[in-house]
Parts: C-alpha cells; structure tokens; sequence
C-alpha cells in the first residue's frame, strides 16, 4: 500500500547520549504488520532504554498506537493480523515457545488517552492488579501499597479520606487519568505506555501528568505517544517521528526538533510548530 510513497529516507539510530553504556530494555527489529491486507507498520526498528521517555509522533494512522501495542502482544488475538520482524525485552524474544503473555503484560502499564477507571472504589481499582498479578500478600501490605501508588501518582492527599466511599469514575478528569496511572503502578511495571494520556484533560491536569512522567521515568521507561510537539519538547528525551506506517526519524529531542534529516520529519515538525 506504500506504493505511492517517496523512497524511504535514511533512517539514523541516534543513541540517547546518557544510555550509550546501557542495554536497551525493549528492542523492535524490523517489524511490519498488516490488518488484513491493509499495511500498518513497514520495517519499523527502534530501542527503548532504562529511564528514558521516548516520544512517539506523526499524523494520524500513521502507526503509533499499532506500534505501542506491538510492545506488550496486545495484538494478540487480533484477527486477520500478521507481522513479521522481533521483538525483544531484555534481549529475548517476547513472542518465543512458552512465554506466558499475562507475565510479560505485567510489566507494561498502559495508560489511555481517556481516562478508563473501573466504576469501583478508588481503592479497588489501585488495589485489582496488585491482586490479579499476585504481587502483594495480606491485607495490610495491600493498603500499603495501594497508598504508595497512589502517593507516586499524586493522587493521595486528593482522596485519602474517600479511598473506600467514592467511585474511581467519580473524580475530575485529570484525577481520573492519575488514578490510572496509580493503577498501572500498581502491577509494577518495566514500562510505562502512554497513549496520548493528556489528550483529553485540561492544561492545567496536563501539566501534573507530564511533571509526574518527568518523576516516574526514574523507575520506568515510558514511551509516550502526543499530538503536541510542545509536549513532546518538554518531557521526551528522544521522539520517534512515524510516517504512514515507516519510523522515518528517531533521536534526541532537541536536535530531532531543531535539525531534522528526514524530509517526511521536516515537513511533520514544521507543519505542526511553524
Ligand atoms: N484493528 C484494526 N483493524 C484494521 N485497521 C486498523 C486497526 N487498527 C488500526 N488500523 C489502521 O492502521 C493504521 C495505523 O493506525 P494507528 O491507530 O496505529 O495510528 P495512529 O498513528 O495511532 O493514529 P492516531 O494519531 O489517529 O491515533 C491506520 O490506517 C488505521 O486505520
Ligand atoms: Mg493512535
């Protein structure tokens, strides 16, 4: 379906200066993928390190939300899916014989654009994955960490005292997408995967989310995908630009924003920011 396409542009593998030393965490090698006849991805190859944001950008349907999901196997299942190429955590194949896929999901949160709390407790749904994954043992380990998750979420002060009486879905926008953050802590994630996560709240809920990706990327790799470059400037060390179903550009932020060596990243960056 790329016919039509330009021919594909160089495409430099820039290593996030401060990770020179490090091993990637998650390796994608040469992936494409199809929905039926209809290709999404097209030899698409990126690395994902310890405690780095990596920024996912590009029009729309140009792949991102497939390539997100290609990290954790949601695609499993999926019918009239193909893909060729590997993907690899911590060196091994996340699709080999006998790999169990809620194992590797567990180590993958994954955050939506619109907040999706359960329509129980603010409790029971920080609470369910700790349960689910069997991470925590007895009842007051389980309050402890739910508290800790929420406190990592900075959502505690806001619902301390209405853990138990008030519904997840009954808080404000931007609580609700902290809520799902504390939720996807919850199962202690490698990764975090963010799917436009400020996408649908206000400027002022948007900024408490990027200042807590900012602080969670100690702990967990987050590949975040956003629709606003001013966004992606202030919270990603390295974005990948896509262009229908290509990774035309990946590298550190500012010299991907200031010089980009891709035509199809040229135009994306100017268009969106000029
Ligand atoms: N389940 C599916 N079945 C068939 N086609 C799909 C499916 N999911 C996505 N596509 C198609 O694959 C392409 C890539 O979609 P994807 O959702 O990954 O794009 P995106 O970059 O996330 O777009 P957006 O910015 O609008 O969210 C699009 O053409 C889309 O229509
Ligand atoms: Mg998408």
């Amino acid at each position: 379906m790329f016919d039509t396409d330009p021919p594909a542009a160089p495409r430099p593998t820039v290593v996030h200066p401060a990770r020179r030393n490090a091993e990637p965490l998650v390796e994608v090698q040469g992936v494409s993928l199809w929905y039926g006849s209809k290709q999404a991805l097209d030899d698409v190859s990126f690395e994902l390190y310890p405690a780095e944001i990596l920024a996912l950008i590009g029009p729309s349907g140009c792949g991102k939300t497939t390539a997100l999901k290609l990290l954790n196997r949601m695609h499993d299942g999926v019918r009239d899916l193909r893909m060729t190429g590997r993907v690899l955590m911590e060196g091994q194949d996340i699709h080999r014989e006998g790999l169990d896929p809620p194992l590797l999901r567990r180590r993958f949160g994954w955050v939506a654009q619109k907040p999706n709390p359960f329509p129980r407790s603010v409790y029971e749904n920080v609470a369910y994955p700790a349960r689910l994954h069997g991470l925590v043992r007895g009842q007051a380990a389980l309050d402890a960490h739910v508290e800790a998750c929420l406190r990592r979420a900075r959502l505690w002060d806001e619902v301390a005292d209405i853990l138990h009486t008030t519904p997840g879905t009954d808080l404000s926008g931007g609580q609700q997408q902290r809520l799902c953050i504390a939720r996807a802590l919850s199962q202690m994630p490698d990764v975090l995967l963010m799917d436009e996560p400020t996408g649908s709240i206000d400027p002022i809920a948007t900024r408490a989310i990027e200042d807590l990706m900012l602080e969670l990327k100690a702990d967990h790799a987050i590949v975040v995908i956003t629709h606003s470059m001013m966004e992606a400037r202030r919270i990603a060390d390295r974005v990948a630009v896509f262009h229908l179903g290509r990774l035309v550009e990946i590298g550190p932020t500012d010299r991907v924003f200031a010089d980009p060596v891709s035509p199809e990243a040229r135009r994306f960056i100017a268009g969106r920011t000029g």
